[in-house]
């Protein structure tokens, strides 16, 4: 019988062992001496096996070295566990010390001078005309920067500027100034001085700060805006914060421009005397092709949301001459590509009395003079240059193009389908052939006299060639399509025939008809994406980044 005092045996296998699930004994060795050491003991007796021989005494030297390396291994740890210790220590004397410190900043009140001259509400904006006196503003906190215990600047945001605000002494010691996070709404007051030389700061100035107070904090910790909002998060988890995001300086850059370009529109038909209307969006009839319909029920009803305005334009002739509108248009696109929406905004003008000609001279008059007024206000540069760097105008003319020499060109530049044949007359050329042509061409394209097959029904047939309609759609280069347009067809029965041909019912349509009824004449119009014409304009990698909510397949929140 084995006495007590006789030495656990520990069975080392140098190759099969393991330390992590051993257990010492001959089923289960451990892997090294040093484990077994740790575990039975330093008397125990190690028999350890390195081949194919078996288990056997450990060597004197490997014992000691083993014994070694285990009191060396213990001596770490323990130190490792002591400075540890320490560590733990210290950081909850840190948290007691800063704990106390806010209690006691819970005490501090700041309260305004009184002696001081009343200050004045501006906005941001208005900073470099209310340098020298005292104002007040409010905003949302951009940046903070804590410079030790006496001085924070805060880069304040109010959507019409940035101000970058200096806190001083007092100022940075109350509760809520210990406590300040981005995105927190504050108040401040003090004067706006011009930075010395050398200093930046948006405008080149900055508010000194004699009195604030947070109006709403903004959340510290996991839930704090700058952890929730990162450039390298998901894009489908941007969209679901996308009123988080559009705080930030591109997005918010990109509607500020978006605004502009829509202003510039409007003062360009106002400046052509063009008379603006608000068709319906909600309706009964189809534009565009039945399968990109949004249908719903209205009142019992079959009821859509509209696809374009243009039906509605038609009969505002008669009335109020050449008109345009901006509205939301609908189109339940399937495909997911990087300039289809499912809700845009839809800018679409009407002409009567017009030659196909005119209206191509008109679309090209339409870009440029808008891209001059807004090239021309310098806030709007500003952001253009902002965003899309070495922006160019396009030169006049612009290449007017048949889309019959359009599948030549893709033939000729070795432009195929995805099957590896050519276009050929009478298909339709998508987006990515459409926008491998312009992106080679690198400028503006008026694609003119699409065949009628391949049209909407409404267009109006060439007098010269029947197959084909005085149709145009505007391309750019980066983006492709952005305009589409055409005279329509002002014969009754043409117009009638047409409907036949579509296989639409006519009855819908009678108000639309009556404009070939009562007084008819030639005209024509089109329709602008705005999204599109802005991720050109902006050169934005997608039509949702210019959109301030944007509606695509599987997304209709926030
Ligand atoms: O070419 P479209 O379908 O033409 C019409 O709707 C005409 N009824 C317009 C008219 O003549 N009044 O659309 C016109 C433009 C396109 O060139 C494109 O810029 C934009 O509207 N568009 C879209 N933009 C974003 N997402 C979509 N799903 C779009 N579908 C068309």
């Amino acid at each position: 019988m084995a006495s007590t005092t006789e030495p656990t045996t520990a069975y080392v296998d140098e190759i099969a062992g393991s330390d992590e699930t051993g257990l010492g004994s001959e089923a289960a060795p451990f892997k090294t001496a040093i484990k077994a050491l740790e575990k039975l003991g330093e008397n125990a007796k190690v028999l350890i096996k390195k081949d194919a021989e078996g288990f056997k005494d450990i060597s004197g030297a490997a014992l000691k070295k083993a014994k070694k390396t285990l009191v060396e291994q213990q001596r770490k740890a323990k130190k490792l566990e002591e400075q540890k210790a320490k560590q733990e220590e210290e950081q909850k004397k840190k948290a007691e010390d800063e704990a106390k410190a806010l209690e006691a900043a819970k005490s501090i009140v700041l309260t305004e001078d009184s002696s001081l001259p009343a200050a004045k509400k501006i906005k941001i904006r208005q900073g470099v005309e209310s340098r020298g006196q005292r104002v007040k503003v409010s905003g949302w906190v951009h940046r903070l920067r804590v410079q030790g215990k006496d001085m924070m600047f805060v880069i304040l945001r109010d959507g019409s500027g940035f101000l970058q605000c200096v806190l001083t002494g007092k100022l940075c010691h109350t509760y809520d100034a210990i406590t300040l996070t981005t995105e927190s709404t504050i108040t401040v007051h003090g004067v706006i001085n011009a930075l010395p030389e050398g200093k930046t700061a948006p405008d080149n100035h900055e508010l000194v700060v004699d009195y604030w107070y947070v109006v709403g904090k903004a959340p510290g910790g996991d839930e704090a805006f700058n952890n929730k909002v990162t450039q390298d998060a998901d894009p489908s988890y941007l969209l679901d914060n996308r009123h988080l995001v559009l705080r930030g300086e591109t997005s918010a850059a990109v509607m500020k421009a978006r605004a502009e370009v829509i202003k510039a529109f409007r003062a360009h038909y106002d400046s052509r005397g063009y008379t603006e209307v608000t068709p319906p969006c909600m309706v009964q009839t189809q534009v565009e092709g039945g399968s990109t319909l949004f249908e719903f029920n209205y009142y019992g009803e079959k009821a859509y949301l509209t696809q374009s305005s243009q039906l509605y334009l038609e009969t505002c002739l008669p009335s109020l001459g050449d008109v345009f509108c901006l509205a939301e248009s609908y189109r339940a696109e399937k495909s997911h590509t990087r300039r289809h929406l499912s809700e845009y905004s839809h800018l679409e003008a009407e002409l009567a009395f017009i030659t196909f000609d005119e209206m191509l001279d008109g679309l090209e008059d339409l870009m440029c003079d808008v891209i001059d007024r807004i090239m021309d206000n310098a806030e709007t540069r500003k952001l253009i240059e902002q965003l899309n760097p070495g922006f160019q105008k396009p030169a006049r003319p612009f290449l007017r193009m048949k889309y019959a020499d359009a599948i030549q060109y893709l033939k000729d530049n070795d432009i195929k389908k995805e099957d590896g044949t050519f276009y050929e007359f009478g298909e339709d050329i998508p987006e990515a052939p459409e926008r491998a042509m312009t992106d080679k061409i690198n400028r503006p394209i008026l694609l003119t006299h699409f065949p009628a097959e391949i049209k909407a029904f409404y267009m109006q047939r060439c007098q010269d060639d029947r197959r084909l309609t005085e149709s145009v759609d505007v391309l750019m280069p980066g983006v492709g399509e952005i305009v589409g347009g055409s005279m329509r067809m002002y014969d009754r029965e043409e117009l009638l025939e047409a409907y036949k041909k579509e296989g639409i019912d006519p009855a819908p349509y009678y108000w639309y008809t009556d404009q070939r009824k009562y007084g008819t004449t030639p005209h024509g119009g089109y329709g602008l994406g705005v999204e599109r014409f802005l991720a050109w304009l902006l050169n934005r990698y997608t039509v949702r980044d210019c959109s301030l909510y944007p509606r695509f397949t599987g997304r209709c929140t926030p």
